[in-house]
């Protein structure tokens, strides 16, 4: 309960003006005068109430009556000229979405074959996506609506897609994107880099906010703050990891970023989790940002740190992106420059049970081996993956079955395609380190070390990258982060690899399976809302299944999807079954987890609760299982969790 005295304070904290801003254009804010008479762009006035009882049963839209977000299909939408104006009021940064694939279709008035064929070849890789004001880079969660094709059949649609999106490049387009929607009641969503693999980035009827083209990066040799003194790095809202990995190559540090070169930092990242090379090194993504500048809810342009709003500050930093207000720029953490120690190995399992392991392939140097020895190497990769993550490690790892088309292991075989990565160590010290490994492996009879498949690297973790990004596909998973204590019991920790196995060689699933520990103390006790699973854990691990939702460019019949993510859940039930209490990464979890609060939040949910329903009461904001997400759902016929159908209450 708070007191009479720290609501005050708190409503204080409300009002309290932004005068610090990172970049040049978060000085362009909205200002009364710009809105003038233009009551739609409005600015919300009512205070927001200092507390709400996290159980009290409160509506998140304003009740006039209404049960859906207006969308084109009702009465109550903008008329044109209602958008005209408003896009006069964004300087002409509205854009009426036109689907990226709609130049591949004759019948569209954008068909351009050229254009369509250049588009077809650089969406195959994310970063021809990312530069795109709609698509995703999962566009079946819009229905697949407007298939990339040159051999297009049908029409192409606009789905799940958005109606409008404001090309934002200030803080007062972002600002009135906000107040627009809110006051029109208009569903908004907020595209970043679109990789959000549950469709959080898209959503039919809707205006989105695309933050592309918010721009930059400063370093600061020595940013003071309440509870950090040091180097750090001002960062603009749409900047995507490549550009990170060239700014810190630019100014010889570390910061931590997304793995893949075209995730968003502050999107997704920061604000669910975010993992990389340094997971045990330095933390999570969440756990790097020291302030962030945020449009909130209604409207206004906040400085959010641990003095100023700090219970966004806290909710922002791992409560769910889209949830509670917009990220325009942050400052996070910088680091010195670290050296990467990679190592790779490759060994695969025969289902011939009269194999005579080890088979080395003199030209390949491909070891395999028989399927048990094969499991063992897998139980043995497992079991030293936690001495990695106390050094400071982390292990990435596909683990196959012989159907699999991921890496792609010969017919016939299972193929465990591994690594350790090493941050701050020589590689006389990686070599060493991994030692007692490579020893146990032999003993195994899996002899990495005689196989040329099997190397140790040096890069810089801050080399520099391009935005292509990495291919793209669509496929649904689920996930499940593994805890400290399935590694202390042996019989529990048999039975964990047990279940891994399971997935692999009945389920036919391929498993990702991903070491790490971002304990607190290598996070330096940030207080922030990261899932609390992720602090005990051991191991993030994901099951994929080979069997895309999509076939031919359409979403399959929803007793096709549901049936193939109905068996895959009884496999992952049993990896919840033997982790009570953990969770998952919800960037990369089961867009259907049962008991999401519990699995993605954990016990930080009451309050995020309680901050989402304080600082936005109007459900501006809503991305699925986000905090206070269960109060709206969107209406599809045949119920698949797509984003095509309108945003109702629930
Ligand atoms: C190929 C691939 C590789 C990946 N690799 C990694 C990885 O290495 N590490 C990792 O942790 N995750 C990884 N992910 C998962 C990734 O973190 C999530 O998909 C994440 O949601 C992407 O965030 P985005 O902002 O880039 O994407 P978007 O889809 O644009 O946004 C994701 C969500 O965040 C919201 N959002 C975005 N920007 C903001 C903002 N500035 N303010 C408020 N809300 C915002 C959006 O509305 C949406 O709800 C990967 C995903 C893919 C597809
Ligand atoms: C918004 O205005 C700009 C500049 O006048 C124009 O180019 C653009 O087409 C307009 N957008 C819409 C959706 O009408
Ligand atoms: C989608 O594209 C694929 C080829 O990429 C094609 O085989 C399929 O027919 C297309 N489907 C539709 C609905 O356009
Ligand atoms: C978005 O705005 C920027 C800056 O004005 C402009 O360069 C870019 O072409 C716009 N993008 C689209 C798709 O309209
Ligand atoms: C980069 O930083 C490291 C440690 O902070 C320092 O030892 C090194 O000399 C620097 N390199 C350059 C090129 O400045
Ligand atoms: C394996 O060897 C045993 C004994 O030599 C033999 O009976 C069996 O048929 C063999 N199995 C296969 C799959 O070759
Ligand atoms: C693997 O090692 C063998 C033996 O040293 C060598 O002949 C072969 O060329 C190597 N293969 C590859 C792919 O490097
Ligand atoms: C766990 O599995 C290993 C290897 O298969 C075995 O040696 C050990 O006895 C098992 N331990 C328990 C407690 O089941």
């Amino acid at each position: 309960m708070l007191t009479k005295l720290s609501a005050l304070l708190l409503l204080l904290a409300f009002q309290r003006l932004v005068s610090a801003v990172n970049f040049a254009w978060e000085e362009t804010q909205l200002t009364k005068d710009d809105i003038g008479i233009f009551n739609s762009v409005a600015f919300a006035d009512t205070a927001p109430a200092p507390s709400i009882p996290v159980d009290s049963n409160v509506n998140l839209a304003a009740s006039n009556g209404r049960e859906c977000k207006v969308g084109p299909w009702d009465a109550a939408w903008p008329t044109e000229a209602e958008w005209a104006a408003f896009n006069a009021s964004v300087d002409g940064a509205l854009i009426k979405t036109v689907p990226q694939g709609a130049v591949c279709y004759p019948n569209n008035p954008h068909f351009d074959e050229a254009a369509c064929a250049a588009v077809v070849q650089a969406t195959g890789h994310s970063g021809g996506i990312v530069v795109d004001p709609s698509n995703i880079v999962q566009p079946w969660t819009a229905g697949e609506s407007c298939n990339i094709t040159e051999t297009p059949i049908g029409i192409c649609s606009l789905g799940g897609f958005p109606v409008y999106i404001v090309n934002a490049t200030t803080v007062k387009h972002v600002q009135l994107g906000v107040n627009f929607a809110r006051n029109k009641e208009i569903r908004l969503v907020v595209k970043n880099t679109g990789h959000d693999f549950a469709g959080r980035s898209v959503g039919a009827g809707a205006l989105s906010i695309w933050l592309h083209n918010l721009q930059g990066q400063t370093f600061m040799s020595d940013f003071s703050g309440s509870n950090y003194r040091g180097p750090a790095a001002r960062i603009a809202g749409g900047t995507q990891g490549w550009q990170v990995y060239n700014f810190m190559a630019d100014n010889n540090i570390s910061i931590v970023a997304p793995s893949e070169s075209t995730v968003a930092i502050l999107g997704g990242f920061t604000a669910v989790g975010g993992h990389s090379s340094l997971t045990s090194y330095h933390g999570m993504g969440s756990d790097q940002a020291l302030q962030l500048q945020v449009v909130t809810a209604d409207g206004r342009f906040l400085q959010v740190d641990t003095d100023n709003n700090a219970d966004i500050f806290f909710a922002m930093r791992g409560g769910g992106g889209s949830t509670y207000g917009i990220v325009t720029s942050a400052i996070v953490k910088a680091f010195p420059p670290l050296t990467l120690q990679t190592a790779k190995f490759v060994w695969s399992g025969s289902l011939d049970a009269n194999f005579s392991s080890p088979d080395i392939n003199p030209s390949t140097g491909a070891i395999t081996v028989d399927k048990e020895v094969f499991w063992s190497g897998v139980r043995e990769w497992i079991q030293f993956s936690r001495s990695v993550s106390s050094a400071g490690g982390i292990g990435f790892s596909y683990i196959e079955p012989p159907s699999s088309t991921f890496m792609g292991p010969a017919p016939g075989l299972f193929q465990m395609t591994a690594s350790f990565i090493l941050p701050g160590q020589t590689l006389e010290d990686a070599t060493a380190f991994l030692e007692p490994f490579f020893s146990t492996m032999t003993q195994l009879g899996i002899p990495l070390t005689q196989s040329n498949t099997t190397t140790i690297t040096s890069q810089a973790y801050n080399t520099r990258r391009t935005g292509e990004g990495d291919p793209v596909g669509q496929t649904r998973f689920s996930s499940r982060l593994f805890p400290r204590t399935n590694w202390e019991d042996p019989a529990l920790f048999n039975a964990t690899v047990q279940s891994i196995r399971a997935a692999v060689e009945d389920g036919g699933y391929t498993v990702n399976a991903i070491p790490y520990a971002p304990t607190e103390e290598v996070a330096g006790f940030p207080n922030d809302a990261v899932n609390p699973a992720f602090r005990e854990t051991l191991m993030h691990a994901i099951a994929f299944d080979s069997a895309s939702p999509v076939k031919d460019g359409r979403v399959l019949p929803a007793k096709v999807v549901n049936a193939a993510h109905t068996r895959l859940d009884s496999f992952v039930a049993a990896w919840r079954k033997l982790t009570p209490g953990s969770g998952a990464y919800m960037n990369e979890a089961d867009m259907q987890e049962p008991e999401w609060q519990q699995s993605f939040f954990g016990d930080h949910y009451p309050q995020l609760l309680q901050i989402k329903r304080r600082r936005d009461p109007w459900g501006v904001f809503w991305a699925p299982t986000t905090p206070g997400s269960e109060v709206w759902a969107v209406v599809v016929p045949d119920g698949l969790p797509l984003q095509t159908g309108p945003l109702c209450r629930t």
